[in-house]
């Protein structure tokens, strides 16, 4: 491990946890099956874990956005890659790495819906502990963190510790050196 990161959150706890979010989904869809949409590039480890334990799973898609450079967001949201699959009354569950400002789910729960989506509802295995962010964006959160960056687990910096397999806090950028 780099000198500048160290685990946060372990891949026991992450295992752990992922297992108990599947089930309170699955609890909260009640026997119903849905269509289930990963948040790219972050979502992909996570993704992949949650829906094999899941059994609320009908089909599963991608939407692929970009929102970050280095450690912060510009703010806006790029469409990389669109969703294929047909969202026209079907019930949608979005699956994202990290609730942060907000922007990336307030933004992919409306763009369920303007595909005709029946109802949506989000799950995160992160959320950092900030204020001003609306918490009806993520219906459930693996873990709240500090409001620190974090790599690892799907997360990345410009790309790079995606694979890490445990959450790891990345100290700050140093600006201008
Ligand atoms: P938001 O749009 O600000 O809520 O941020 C959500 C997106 O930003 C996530 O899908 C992540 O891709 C990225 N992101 C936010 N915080 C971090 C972080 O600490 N590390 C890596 N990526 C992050
Ligand atoms: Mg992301």
């Amino acid at each position: 491990m780099r000198q500048n990161m160290s685990v946060l959150i372990h891949r026991d706890r992450i295992a752990n946890r992922v297992r108990e979010l599947a089930m309170e989904i699955g609890s909260a869809y009640n026997g119903q099956a849905v269509v289930v949409i990963g948040i790219l590039g972050g979502a992909f480890v996570f993704m992949a874990d949650l829906v094999r334990q899941a059994d609320f799973v009908s089909q599963v898609d991608f939407l692929w956005l970009e929102s970050y450079e280095g450690q912060k967001s510009t703010g806006k949201i790029k469409v990389r890659q669109e969703a294929n699959v047909d969202m026209q009354g079907k019930d949608i569950l979005i699956l994202d790495d990290i609730l942060d400002t907000g922007l990336t789910l307030g933004f992919t729960r409306e763009y369920v819906l303007n595909q005709g989506a029946k109802s949506v509802r989000a799950a995160v295995l992160l959320k950092k502990d900030r204020e001003n962010v609306d918490p009806a964006l993520a219906e459930n959160v693996g873990f709240t963190i500090p409001d620190k960056f974090v790599i690892g687990y799907g997360l990345d910096y410009n790309g790079k510790y995606r694979h890490l397999p445990d959450i790891c806090v990345m100290e700050p950028e140093k600006e201008n050196l």
